[in-house]
């Protein structure tokens, strides 16, 4: 797995939170450190891929040779995963924390305290899910994504595996405190509709190694 084999592959990956504005000063987000998505593309580009990785606010390096596309919202990162994705990518891995719910309407000026009133409503609207929408598209041959689940952690994952219409899902238990969320640490468990894998748990980047390797390995049982 040290050699060029991804050579002429073409991987894109989002990683980090979605962003979502209140109003211009003000957003709705979330943890997401990126460090798994980050982790990801570098695995796939040491092995000789080509990678787009599109991230949300996260404070990390762009990992060198790698074309990152900055993003904030949850609509601007299925724009630019579309973008990336005008003829169909080998593979796509939604490492990202998207946002579920967005503002309804973005105030255009700050929103002020004014009034009586000790409390306030903002009306949210359901975000486009991400990675089920690109593989409705076909846009990549071979689609893997993540769950963060609390409990009955295989059971979502095998669920969401299915109406996200994935290949792959990589499934942590955010319960956990050793792991995942914002930690240089994770532990995970792979599904494809068949079979499953449980890597050790491990530095991020290692276990990157392995998912990569992991992902190879299903896409050469596909085709
Ligand atoms: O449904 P849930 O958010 O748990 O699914 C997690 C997976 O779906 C991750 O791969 C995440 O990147 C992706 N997702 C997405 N767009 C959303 C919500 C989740 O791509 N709006």
């Amino acid at each position: 797995p040290t050699q060029q084999d991804l050579t002429g592959q073409h991987w894109v990956i989002t990683a980090g939170p979605t962003m979502e504005a209140i109003d211009p000063v003000r957003y709705i987000s979330n943890h997401s450190s990126g460090k798994m998505g980050y982790a990801l593309a570098e695995a796939a580009k040491v092995r000789g891929a080509t990678v787009t990785l599109v991230s949300g606010p996260v404070n990390l390096p762009a990992p060198s040779g790698v074309h990152l596309v900055a993003i904030k919202s949850a609509d601007d990162m299925l724009t630019a995963c579309r973008a990336a994705m005008t003829s169909p990518a080998d593979v796509f891995i939604g490492a990202a924390a998207v946002a579920d719910f967005r503002m309804k309407d973005v105030a255009t000026q700050k929103m002020k305290k004014t009034g009586d009133s000790d409390e306030m409503q903002l009306t949210l609207v359901k975000n486009p899910d991400v990675i089920a929408t690109l593989s409705q598209e076909k846009a990549a041959k071979c689609m893997v994504g993540f769950a963060a689940e609390t409990q009955d952690v295989i059971a979502y994952a095998k669920s969401k595996l299915e109406r996200k219409g994935l290949d792959l899902i990589i499934a942590n238990d955010v319960s956990r405190t050793d792991i995942g969320f914002n930690n240089d640490e994770n532990q995970v468990t792979v599904l494809s509709k068949d079979q499953q894998w449980t890597p050790p748990k491990e530095a991020k980047p290692a276990l990157a190694v392995e998912l990569v390797e992991l992902i190879t390995q299903h896409q050469s049982q596909m085709s």
